[in-house]
């Protein structure tokens, strides 16, 4: 694991070969001016190049920065990240269970409003409604523990909210058409690209804190996923920000889905929820078809009609209009 208030060891060998990127530096060089051990400074950089640095070494010249590692390391994400609160504090994992459960342990630990636990991998990712969520290396895994200012009434905007965040942030940053399925898939033409999940602590009507898991299929095998997946529940195709665009950037996406969650909680606290509903709404084409909702009280057929200032979504069925806040949608 690494984090991004630790490691000062390795990160003032890599700061110093990343601003003298021009020159060699041996490690005598190196172990002088950074008052560390010479087996220090050739264990840091054994380490700093398993981590996909690539450092180039000549005998009797010493070691030269060529080029950075694309993994989302704590401290690439701090070196560009330009929001308030959220990522001032991250936990990375090259495999993990998930870090949706590693963050919900933290949350009942500190005051870590903001703080994100990210992985290349989990072996026990979780989906919505208990599913399993299939995390292999290549997608974009993580999840940020949040301590709200807003009032309890908008806890069910947030999976809103947090969605119509990932579609502003995929449009900015990779120029792609996104809609959502409800409540909070993200999809392109039609197939998944993201999910989301939202774990809510609740205490004497306050929200304490929530634990937002995003799960964006980046770079992975959609063939292989999709060969997983097509039994399951909710399956309707996969795909990844990868197969549509081959020049995608995970770190500048990650940075301004962060940014555009922090403005969508902000209209939150400023009481600005129907803004955000009107805008969810916007990116979907279920409004006025027919609809088939997989609920935990068994199936609800009907007619979408609107999603309400609560973020119910209401069906017209037979018997009247339902308000449905946990489910699945299927159209026809
Ligand atoms: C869904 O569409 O069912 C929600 C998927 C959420 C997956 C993410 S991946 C990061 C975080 N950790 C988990 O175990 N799940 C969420």
């Amino acid at each position: 694991m690494f984090t991004s208030f630790d490691n000062i060891g390795l990160l003032k060998v890599l700061n110093f070969l990343e601003s003298h990127e021009s020159e060699y530096l041996s490690g005598q060089d190196l172990s002088d001016i950074l008052k560390i051990s010479r087996v220090a400074v050739w264990k840091h950089i054994k380490k700093i190049r398993s981590l996909g640095y690539v450092i180039e070494s000549k005998q009797k010249r010493g070691y030269k920065f060529v080029s950075a590692t694309d993994k989302l390391l704590p401290w690439e994400i701090s070196k560009n990240l330009e929001t308030k609160f959220i990522g001032k504090r991250i936990y990375y994992f090259d495999e993990i269970n998930s870090t949706q459960n590693f963050a919900l342990e933290l949350a009942t630990k500190n005051n870590e409003n903001g703080t994100v636990v990210i992985a290349e991998k989990q072996v026990d990712g979780r989906g919505r409604l208990k599913r399993k969520w299939y995390s292999p290396d290549g997608g974009l895994w993580f999840s940020i523990i949040i301590k709200p200012e807003f009032e309890i009434s908008n806890a069910t905007i947030i999976p809103l909210a947090s969605s119509l965040a990932l579609c502003l942030a995929i449009e900015k940053i990779h120029k792609i058409k996104v809609n959502v399925k409800w409540p909070n898939d993200i999809t392109i033409d039609g197939k998944k690209v993201a999910g989301m999940l939202v774990d809510a602590s609740i205490q004497a009507n306050n929200i304490e804190n929530f634990v937002l898991g995003v799960g964006i299929n980046f770079k992975i095998n959609t063939s292989q996923m999709e060969k997983i997946l097509k039994n399951g529940s909710n399956f309707y195709g996969v795909t990844s920000l990868f197969k549509i665009q081959d020049k995608v950037n995970k770190m500048k996406l990650f940075n301004q889905f962060l940014i555009e969650l922090e403005y969508v909680l902000d209209n939150l606290t400023k009481r600005k929820k129907n803004e955000i509903i009107k805008k969810w709404s916007n990116r979907t084409d279920m409004f006025e078809k027919r609809v088939k909702i997989n609920t935990n009280k068994g199936i609800i057929s009907g007619h979408a009609k609107k999603i309400d200032d609560e973020g119910a979504l209401i069906i017209k069925t037979k018997s009247g209009n339902e308000r449905i806040f946990v489910g699945d949608v299927n159209l026809g």
